[in-house]
């Protein structure tokens, strides 16, 4: 089966290529349509004069989103989207579609989300899926060329991992089981089998906020290595994603173009170093009147650009009165662009000021929010390692730093351009007298966390990972605005359908 991926190497050939109608247009005579088959997008042309009568009468039928075989001659064409047009000679239709409900004008993201099994078939869904699939396949390859084990932890648990305040819970037969949180503690006892060894399995959080950077059901992968330090920890996740970031731009040039996502920072990030802070220094970044200096010219300059679209937009206006037809629907289509942007303009208007306040405000041995993240990191060209956490803050079975007990041997990856985390993880507490301690400290139940304890009485070693979050990182990566469209079928609060 001939697909459109396919089609610069089969120029001047005949091939039947089967998919469905993405967008169509008319003249006399004519059917421009773009076919679109998973593999890509392309355009193709009908001409009453080159097919018979009947089928001339059925192709005129066509909706978007119906079901086709086109049979025609593969041309170059410099002006078409892949470069290649195809001149339909015969087509058959498997169905003409219903009326499409997601049509080439603006969608609200309510409607879209309810659409999702529909969403996922536009341009823009289907580039992010592809990207999302890459960074997936860049994992599996890396670990295994660095010599990882992949193994895969339990979903129900009876042990929260990650504190107990997000834990999703149901019965099990007459007991209750959690919705895992992640993996790592399973593992732990993997990697004092195997050495080094990862998994990559969906994570349930009940997140209760609706923030950009949540879902409640998520994919992590999470390396755990016997006898790693937290150094060679934040070498592992800088070597991960370097090559996921280098992985994408040579082979997803096309699909980040789609989503029209800037290169400079993933260039920069593939092959520079990362930055490292340790977390005191981070708290004085944010404390610091440099930040409040940045933060002012942020402000400062969104107040200029929401002025200029007010008056572009306002010439738009003007002249849509007496505008052409074609013209009237490219300055529709720029107004509302220019709608959306001064939307956004107007969250960071309202949000500086708070975020000024709360960055000048920060205590020491607090945990960093969303927005101390994004300040941390939005005029950064790659990410940044924050590392030495207090331990307050931070999970029961994370080593202390020998050089100052008040801090964790944790390490954060906060991506650039103001995304933030994107993972977490430590040097693991090894001595069992210590993690008991921590155990009856953070108020867990000792007995569901004795199998643990076991893997620090049987040959215990110094021993570190973390956990990536797959929808973060496609999310930073594509340069969404939301996590939720980095995952087919996102589950957050209040969305449980489709
Ligand atoms: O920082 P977290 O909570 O770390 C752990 O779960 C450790 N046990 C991992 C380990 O050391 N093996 O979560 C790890 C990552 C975060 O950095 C973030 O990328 C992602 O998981 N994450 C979420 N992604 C989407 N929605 C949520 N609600 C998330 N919570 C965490
Ligand atoms: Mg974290």
């Amino acid at each position: 089966m001939t697909t459109i991926d396919q089609l610069s190497s089969l120029l001047n050939q005949t091939v039947t290529l089967k998919g469905w109608v993405y967008r169509l247009r008319q003249s006399k005579g004519l059917l421009f349509i773009e076919l679109r088959d998973g593999s890509g997008i392309c355009q193709s042309v009908i001409a009453e004069s080159d097919v018979s009568p009947q089928q001339w009468v059925e192709a005129t039928k066509l909706k978007q989103e119906s079901s086709v075989e086109f049979t025609g001659l593969c041309v170059a064409d410099a002006r078409s989207e892949g470069g290649v047009e195809l001149q339909v000679q015969s087509l058959e239709i498997l169905q003409v579609a219903d009326g499409y409900p997601i049509t080439p004008k603006e969608h609200g993201t309510e409607f879209l989300m309810d659409h999702r099994h529909l969403w996922l078939r536009s341009k823009r869904q289907w580039a992010i899926m592809r990207i999302r699939h890459t960074i997936i396949y860049t994992i599996h390859s890396y670990f295994h060329k660095e010599g990882f084990i992949h193994m895969d932890a339990p979903i129900f648990t009876g042990n929260p991992a990650e504190g107990t305040t997000t834990l999703f819970e149901t019965e099990y037969f007459d007991d209750k089981a959690y919705l895992t949180q992640s993996g790592q503690l399973y593992g732990e006892a993997m990697a004092m089998a195997h050495g080094k060894i990862y998994t990559f399995g969906p994570t349930f959080r009940a997140e209760k906020s609706k923030t950009r950077r949540h879902l409640t059901e998520f994919w992590m992968i999470e390396p755990e290595m016997a006898f790693y330090d937290i150094d060679m920890t934040m070498s592992l996740a800088e070597g991960l994603l370097q090559s996921v970031i280098k992985e994408v731009l040579a082979t997803r040039e096309h699909e980040l173009s789609i989503l029209g996502r800037s290169l400079d920072t993933l260039k920069a990030s593939a092959s520079t170093p990362f930055h490292r802070m340790p977390y005191t220094e981070a708290v004085e970044t944010l404390k610091s009147e440099e930040m409040a200096h940045q933060l002012d010219a942020m402000l400062a300059s969104r107040h200029d650009e929401k002025a200029q679209l007010r008056s572009e937009d306002d010439q738009l206006k003007q002249e849509s009165g007496s505008a052409k037809k074609w013209r009237k629907v490219q300055i529709e289509q720029r107004r509302k662009e220019i709608l959306e942007r001064i939307a956004q303009i107007e969250e960071d208007i309202r949000n500086i000021p708070v975020w000024k306040e709360s960055a000048a405000t920060f205590e020491w041995g607090r945990d960093f929010g969303g927005s101390d993240e994004t300040l941390l990191t939005m005029n950064q060209d790659r990410p940044t390692i924050v590392h030495r956490y207090p331990a307050a803050v931070k999970a029961f079975y994370m080593k202390r730093d020998p050089q100052d007990d008040a801090l964790a041997l944790a390490l954060d990856v906060l991506a650039p351009e103001g995304y933030g985390e994107i993972v977490g993880g430590s040097q693991r507490e090894e001595s069992y007298d210590v993690l008991v301690d921590r155990i009856k400290a953070h108020d867990l139940d000792e007995e569901a966390f004795q199998w643990y304890l076991d893997l620090r009485r049987y040959g215990t070693v110094p021993h570190a990972g973390f956990g990536l979050g797959l929808e973060r990182t496609v999310s930073w990566i594509c340069g969404l605005s939301h996590l939720r469209e980095a995952i087919p079928f996102p589950r957050l609060m209040g969305r449980l359908t489709p």
